[in-house]
């Protein structure tokens, strides 16, 4: 099938993060972006003669096209219990997520907020989201068979957890293996999926169970692996009692294999320079989740030195969902802003959006299929509204420049700015 869209578009080429913000990107005014079997065949400036015969063109007036966002941590069972008052990670944990997440062993339960939790994120203009389940295998299965129905790129994996948790959320080293292995038998590369091994994080593994975890990361070919790291102080403590034998978190992980390529950490706001540097050596991403971190309370995250420095990781965006506090990617960076802000690095529109687009798709090593929009990529697009609200079409009446326009997105904008999404090439979202 082909179909074909025009408005103005921008796509990175470069890194904002290293190079002048002007040499790293391509904004066509009036552009053109034709689509086939859900992938991009051209993407240029608008002319007539380019549209196939017999194609209707779409026409995306006062819009910005840019390539799908992508949330590249998130969990789908906590939406039920987002914004849940008053605690820091543990007690959360404690509290909150593990009473709701026991509820997964429901597979109609899954199914239902699966669904509602996919919608969201195409809402907010997310094409790539990588999510994780819970202990359960039903809550895997219900996560791909409705992703499949929009025909997502995107990945999650059954939580591993055997230690530290309630008991209708514990599973065995043996049973968190086998049944790690036989879903990444069923869904791993089936269509645009990919299977995430999911070791929750240290402390609810016993060593046992992360060493199996490593195996399974290492069986899978191009598996990934996801975890969470260095989020808050108390966590910190935690896993240097648990395992006092290893010079610092993230040597934990490496102990057991789980550090290198398409391993995908969450949060890091609390990492030694020692770790940074195995991090970039590694080829490993962490996963900036600034509201989540506002909201537990966690810390600052130090994009400066994540993407900045001399040596600098691979980082990519997420959500966190249900610690995170908004599906949308625009208000994701206007907090990743505000962090920065304390932090005295004043993180610019274009590194932003960068950030939320190719650069997720590099850190993610997924660049090769989603990030950008040009041909070969898959048309997982989303359309901006400029003017979505009263007061942005007021505010940008006032900006010179794309990047002001921009920024002010990011700064005012949520869900009502996405005016479509587009998943290879099929519109799967339209706000009005
Ligand atoms: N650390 C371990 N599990 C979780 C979780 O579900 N959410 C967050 N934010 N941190 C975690
Ligand atoms: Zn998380």
């Amino acid at each position: 099938m082909t179909s074909a869209l025009r408005g103005a578009f921008l796509s990175y080429t470069g890194n904002p993060f290293k190079d002048v913000a002007e040499n790293t990107y391509r904004y066509e005014s009036d552009g053109l972006i034709v689509i086939a079997d859900g992938k991009i065949t051209y993407a240029g400036a608008y002319e007539a003669n380019r549209v196939p015969a017999g194609v209707t063109l779409e026409h995306h007036r006062d819009g910005l096209i840019i390539p799908g966002f992508i949330d590249a941590h998130v969990h789908y069972p906590q939406m039920p219990m987002v914004g849940a008052y008053g605690k820091k990670l543990l007690e959360w944990l404690d509290k909150y997520v593990f009473v709701t997440e026991q509820r997964y062993r429901d597979k109609t339960f899954a199914r239902q907020v699966a669904k509602v939790f996919l919608r969201e994120q195409i809402k907010a203009g997310v094409t790539t989201p990588i999510t994780y389940a819970t202990v359960h295998p039903e809550a895997v299965d219900a996560y791909f068979e409705e992703a499949e129905l929009l025909g997502l790129r995107t990945g999650t994996g059954k939580v591993l957890m055997n230690r530290n948790a309630p008991e209708g959320l514990r599973d065995t080293t043996q049973t968190g293996y086998d049944q790690s292995k036989a879903l990444a038998e069923k869904w791993h590369h089936r269509g645009r999926f990919f299977y995430v091994v999911t070791p929750r994080f240290a402390p609810t593994s016993t060593p046992d169970q992360l060493e199996a975890a490593g195996a399974l990361f290492k069986e899978i070919p191009g598996a990934y692996m996801q975890t969470h790291i260095s989020e808050n102080t108390d966590e910190l403590k935690w896993v240097q009692e648990l395992f006092p034998d290893n010079k610092n978190y993230l040597d934990v992980y490496d102990h057991f294999g789980l550090v290198g390529p398409r391993a995908l950490f969450g949060h890091g706001v609390h990492l030694v320079e020692a770790e940074w540097q195995r991090l970039a050596e590694a080829g490993a991403t962490i996963v900036h989740c600034p509201t989540s971190n506002l909201f537990l309370g966690s810390g600052l995250f130090n994009l400066e030195r994540a993407l900045v420095s001399a040596n600098p990781v691979r980082t990519a965006l997420g959500s966190d969902i249900g610690a995170g506090t908004s599906f949308s990617p625009l208000v994701t960076l206007n907090e990743a802003y505000k962090v920065a802000q304390l932090r005295n690095f004043p993180l610019s529109a274009h590194q932003a959006f960068y950030l939320a687009t190719l650069g997720s798709a590099r850190a993610i090593y997924q660049d090769q299929h989603i990030g950008s929009i040009e041909a070969g990529k898959d048309a997982d697009l989303t359309v901006l509204d400029f003017l979505a609200t009263p007061l942005l079409a007021e505010r940008e009446s006032y900006a010179r420049s794309l990047d002001e326009r921009l920024f002010i997105l990011m700064t005012l904008g949520d869900d009502r700015a996405i005016k479509a999404t587009y998943v290879a090439g099929r519109k799967v979202h339209t706000r009005d």
